[in-house]
């Protein structure tokens, strides 16, 4: 069988390459899943969906209480009905539906780098090319200029990743309007992946909803209920485009997975508070690992503000590939800057989504390792 040109060009994902080298008791801070249970409520409303018989195919778009329950809790940022809400089976699978919803053989769709992985592939799987923008280093917005720089006549999309995943940035407001500013002169579609956006430990979550005549908003529960096994996503999207994904979704899976439909709706009541004990456990990581890393001599990071990544920068001779291989072999897994991209080189990601001990023993292999190769 020979494989098609669009799969052969795109590169298996750099995260996980890093778990095939790992040993089997690695400290491992490369994941990007949280490590606390979900919801009780969410596990008792799946099991009981599943024993009540709710294990049959479903709405294309998913069961009508949930995704107006989606819509109430997303409503103070816009004026939201169900009508909007998709539930996609994953926040990856909402970012392909996008993709192959709106891009024609040979369009660009500008990407943040660094930024999540799967952006670039979605966007060759689709026939287009992804092309990646400048994050500004240090606290990680977007780089206006080096957007603007960017666009071509083929330039369609336009990607957000707010809070980010590799960097944990939070986008600022100046950037923000910008962004809305150069969509609209340029007349870009913005497809804004907002899965991080309940981790926000500084300053606010400035969302893309109040803007559907111009984006696309991608959520999910992965991160906000920790269940990234069941996989539920979320599309936003005003009507137009909502019946494009919809249509695209049919044709994808017919509909999500009824049972874990059922446990998000049944913890939904209850998410403000289990969402609030969270995050006080992750900023408190964040504070914790961005110390031990601002101690180490040659590393670097200002304190991210949101997600629950660390990516600090490093001022060794060396690779991010060679270093995270290096820590990998003693016994730490991360993930090198440069699987997110060529403006993620000279960074590590460390995901602090694993408890305190694993990021204190984390933190000595680093700094004996940053050591030695600074010796
Ligand atoms: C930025 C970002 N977007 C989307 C996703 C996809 O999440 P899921 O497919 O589990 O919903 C992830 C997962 O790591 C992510 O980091």
């Amino acid at each position: 069988m020979r494989t098609s040109h669009r799969l052969d060009s795109i590169p298996m994902s750099g995260i996980r390459k890093m778990f095939d080298l790992a040993r089997p008791d690695s400290i491992n801070l490369g994941l990007g899943e949280p490590d606390i249970e979900p919801p009780a409520a969410a596990v008792e409303g799946m099991n009981e969906a599943a024993l009540a018989g709710l294990n049959r195919y479903g709405p294309t778009a998913g069961i009508p209480a949930l995704r107006e329950s989606v819509a109430k809790r997303f409503s103070g940022f816009g004026d939201l009905t169900a009508g909007n809400v998709m539930i996609t089976p994953s926040g990856s699978s909402a970012l392909l539906e996008v993709a192959m919803s709106f891009l024609d053989p040979g369009d660009e769709v500008l990407i943040p780098s660094p930024g999540f992985v799967i952006y670039g592939p979605h966007a060759v799987l689709a026939g287009g090319k992804g092309v990646e923008y400048r994050l500004t280093e240090g606290d990680f917005q977007p780089d206006i200029e080096d957007i603007e720089a960017k666009i071509t006549p083929r330039t369609k999309m336009l990607m957000v990743n707010n809070p980010s995943n590799p960097t944990g940035g939070v986008l600022e407001e100046e950037p923000y309007k910008a962004l809305l500013d150069l969509a609209d002169d340029r007349d870009l579609m913005i497809v804004a992946d907002e899965v991080y956006n309940e981790f926000v430990y500084e300053g606010v979550h400035r969302s893309f909803i109040p803007r559907l005549d111009r984006a696309v908003v991608i959520n999910g529960f992965s991160k906000t209920m920790a269940v990234t096994g069941w996989r539920m996503g979320i599309a936003i999207a005003n009507e137009d485009a909502m019946e494009d994904l919809v249509k695209m979704q049919y044709h994808l899976c017919a509909s999500p997975a009824m049972p874990s439909q059922y446990g998000i709706l049944k913890a939904m009541p209850g998410l403000d508070g289990y969402l609030a004990n969270a995050r006080t456990v992750f900023k408190r990581r964040r504070d914790l690992i961005s110390d031990r890393i601002n101690e180490i001599p040659g590393m670097c990071i200002t304190p991210p503000k949101g997600a629950f990544y660390a990516f600090p920068s490093f001022d060794c001779d060396i690779s991010s590939a060679d270093l995270a291989m290096m820590l990998v072999r003693e016994g730490l897994i991360c993930t090198p800057g440069s699987a997110f991209g060529k403006y993620g080189e000279g960074h590590l990601r460390f995901s602090y989504a694993a408890d305190e001990s694993k990021i204190e023993a984390g933190m000595d292999i680093l700094a004996a390792t940053v050591k030695k190769i600074r010796r």
